[in-house]
């Protein structure tokens, strides 16, 4: 099984991608970002009618901010050892978003739970990516989780966000085969080529399915 031949499902033209207004995003993520970066990537090459508006990030350290400078979107840092509650981190970042006028949040690699402080905000308007086929191997180590199952298949899900962990209505998913000599860093690598793609089309599939 080649790259190109990974099955996506839905497989959607063009046409059943395109937006017909810009989506002002916003995006959240913990660590290296290369899913953020490739929503930017798709922005940028007009795969997407979209808007980065802002990152926020919440690990100093986070990777994903020299991608974010590198590409000229504003960045804002939350760290959530400042705050005392999840609503009260989580009230924080509604704030910022608000600020920004952002329609839609992107959840990529965003390592905390979020609260309904977030959803009140932004009903059904919250996208995750996760390294498997959901229901299965939900929550953290999805990969190595995945790995101990010994399935021979797994992949990745792009999903609307609800208050339980990994849940919520499925958008889009990528199967990705398990190899024999497979490690965690192996197949989350092969699971990330496919995650770079679902993750544009996610969008727009939420966009055109909550927004029209
Ligand atoms: C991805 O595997 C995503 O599915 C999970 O966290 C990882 C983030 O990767 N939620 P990156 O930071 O976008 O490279």
């Amino acid at each position: 099984m080649t790259n190109s031949t990974y099955l996506i499902s839905p497989s959607l033209t063009k046409e059943q991608l395109q937006l017909e207004n810009t989506v002002r995003l916003g995006v959240m993520a913990s660590g290296s970002g290369s899913n953020f970066e490739a929503i930017a990537q798709a922005i940028n090459e007009g795969r997407l009618n979209a808007k980065i508006e802002v990152l926020i990030y919440n690990n100093p350290n986070a990777k994903v901010k020299e991608r974010a400078d590198r590409l000229n979107i504003p960045t804002v840092l939350l760290n959530h050892k400042d705050y005392k509650t999840r609503k009260a981190f989580d009230k924080a970042i509604v704030k910022v978003f608000q600020t920004h006028q952002v329609q839609w949040v992107v959840m990529a690699g965003w390592m905390r739970i979020i609260t309904q402080e977030l959803l009140n905000a932004y009903p059904q308007k919250v996208i995750n990516i996760h390294p498997s086929i959901l229901p299965s191997f939900k929550g953290i180590n999805a990969v190595e989780q995945s790995l101990e199952a010994k399935v021979k298949v797994t992949g990745c899900t792009v999903h609307l966000v609800d208050l339980e962990v990994d849940s919520g209505l499925i958008l889009i998913q990528a199967v990705v085969p398990i190899f024999p000599d497979d490690t965690a860093d192996s197949l989350h690598d092969r699971i990330q080529i496919q995650e770079h793609r679902i993750i544009v089309d996610g969008i727009a599939l939420a966009v055109k399915k909550v927004d029209s």
